[in-house]
């Protein structure tokens, strides 16, 4: 039997940006972007266009350098909204503009303060308006399953009339269960007239647990486009996680007779590039993703595994990109296995950030005997932050049991260098205490988080900041190095520069 396609549609840089602490700059949504379109994602939702110059912009720079997949940015059902989007897509070969209003009774008593004719008549003209700059025009009715089945059928219905190409289902409160959320895509399928001329898309958030189940549960049912984020990152608990779809999919392949395009040997290399750049990491017994995913630690299982391993291996690590042996290089390895290392990686990098980026490795290796994937992966991120304000010129620390614990920093502040000697109770209150003298400021700490990259006492340290300005605006940042002050230090700098570039957004409530 023929196969449908399933289209898979990535909002890690909308939906998954959105939530506290996630945002990143620029340059970060750069390299996801990249990472998607290799992987083979079919539409980029690159941001909300309208929110911030910030969003405007990154929405415009994915738009032009995206090879393969469709761009896309969100806009409410507003002129200037939908104008905008189109002007930050102008350079795209594909692009989408996605416009959304609610159609649930709560939405529209409590916030939009619309009636149900009157929004059918701003679906009609926005739509309208949408695919005056495009034909590829999704539509969202917020709010869907806990709206009237009858009213949505006819929102619908308004919004495929007057163009859209995909109308998207959103389970936006994640109040879903698999059951009712494929009968109403079911009920979709049957009762809108003109149902046939669209892809009817899903969007679950999980705030149940059950955003992948119902999104499978919709294509059983008729949907043909999946939402979804890496490493399933979203508003309030998240979203679909791209990985576990896309995974199901190819798994159960006896259940799901569907195709997607994504190359799943990308997926662990992405995982750890958005966890890396929001500060996110996923939990260890996270699906298809986590540390412990692959790991066999009983007995009973370690010996079947070594008798034959699909004894209890459903997929192979392989299958996701996870290297089975992932000790790779040491200060021996010259330029051309580093190269061939960091391209198998999926990292495809200029020959000055290579060079950078081989005398770095030369210096780790030189501390650390067995440099493992994830060593290399975070090396190569952290050449993503040399153009940030502040720097890390260095850090000398004084510790130990005869206090007191002292930090000597030099920092690089647009281009300034400054320098201080501060104390503190241990060597990590201490070296915050200096970034707090060079570089004033009112954020709070939120969160102070250490784990090892990789195994042994040389690991390196990965820290995550999470700090809050006067603003209530949450920021993650991430560092990592041999020595866990210094990889303190800087996600301490990581999350001042993105408090920095972090500019007031309007929000999708706004009308
Ligand atoms: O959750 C939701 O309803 C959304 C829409 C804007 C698609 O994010």
């Amino acid at each position: 039997m023929a196969q449908d396609r399933i289209i898979i549609f990535d909002t890690t840089l909308r939906d998954g940006e959105q939530s506290p602490g996630m945002s990143m700059n620029l340059e970060e949504k750069l390299m996801v972007a990249e990472a998607l379109d290799t992987m083979g994602v079919d539409v980029i939702e690159a941001g909300f266009a309208m929110a911030s110059n910030g969003d405007f912009e990154s929405v415009h720079e994915i738009a032009k350098r995206t090879k393969n997949a469709v761009v896309c940015s969100l806009a409410r059902a507003k002129p200037a909204d939908i104008e905008r989007a189109a002007e930050a897509l102008k350079p795209a070969a594909q692009a989408r503009i996605h416009t959304f209003i609610s159609t649930s009774d709560i939405h529209l008593k409590y916030q939009f303060r619309l009636t149900k004719e009157e929004v059918l008549v701003i679906i009609n003209d926005t739509v309208k308006l949408a695919r005056k700059y495009t034909d590829n025009v999704e539509w969202s009715a917020m709010d869907a399953t806990r709206s009237d089945k009858d009213y949505l059928c006819k929102a619908v219905e308004t919004a495929i009339k007057a163009g859209a190409t995909t109308v998207n289902i959103p389970d936006t409160v994640g109040y879903a269960t698999p059951d009712d959320y494929g009968a109403l895509i079911r009920h979709l399928k049957n009762s809108v007239p003109n149902i046939d001329k669209a892809v009817i898309s899903t969007h679950c958030q999980n705030d149940l647990g059950l955003a992948t189940a119902n999104s499978l549960a919709a294509i059983m049912n008729g949907a043909r486009q999946i939402e979804c984020t890496i490493n399933g990152i979203g508003e309030r608990a998240g979203n679909t996680a791209l990985e576990e779809v896309v995974m199901a999919i190819k798994t159960r392949h006896d259940l799901y007779n569907f195709a997607t395009n994504i190359d799943t040997t990308h997926i662990t290399r992405i995982s750890r590039l958005v966890q890396n750049i929001t500060g996110a990491l996923v939990q260890v017994n996270k699906a298809i993703v986590g540390a412990n995913a692959f790991a066999h630690e009983s007995g009973i299982h370690q010996d079947g595994m070594l008798k034959n391993a699909n004894t209890y291996e459903i997929m192979t690590p392989e299958s996701i990109g996870l290297s089975k042996s992932n000790l790779v290089m040491g200060k021996h390895s010259g330029r051309h296995a580093f190269r061939e290392r960091v391209l198998e990686l999926g990292f495809d990098i200029g020959d000055n950030a290579f060079e950078e980026a081989f005398h770095r490795f030369k210096d780790l290796a030189d501390k650390k005997k067995e440099i493992y994937d994830e060593d290399i992966i975070a090396l190569l991120d952290n050449e993503a932050r040399k153009e940030d304000p502040i720097q890390l010129e260095s850090l000398h620390i004084t510790c130990g049991t005869i206090g007191p614990q002292t930090a000597m920093l030099c920092l690089r502040v647009d281009g300034d260098v400054r320098r201080v000697t501060i104390e503190g109770n241990g060597p990590v209150d201490a070296t915050f205490n200096a970034i707090m003298a060079l570089v004033p400021h009112q954020a709070k700490l939120k969160l102070y988080q250490v784990s090892a990259i990789t195994q042994g006492t040389d690991a390196q340290a990965e820290v995550t900041v999470r700090l809050e300005n006067t603003e209530g605006q949450i920021v993650n940042g991430v560092g990592s190095n041999i020595d866990t002050v210094v990889a303190s230090a800087l996600a301490y700098i990581n999350a001042l520069c993105k408090l920095q570039s972090l500019r007031q957004r309007v929000s999708l409530s706004d009308r």
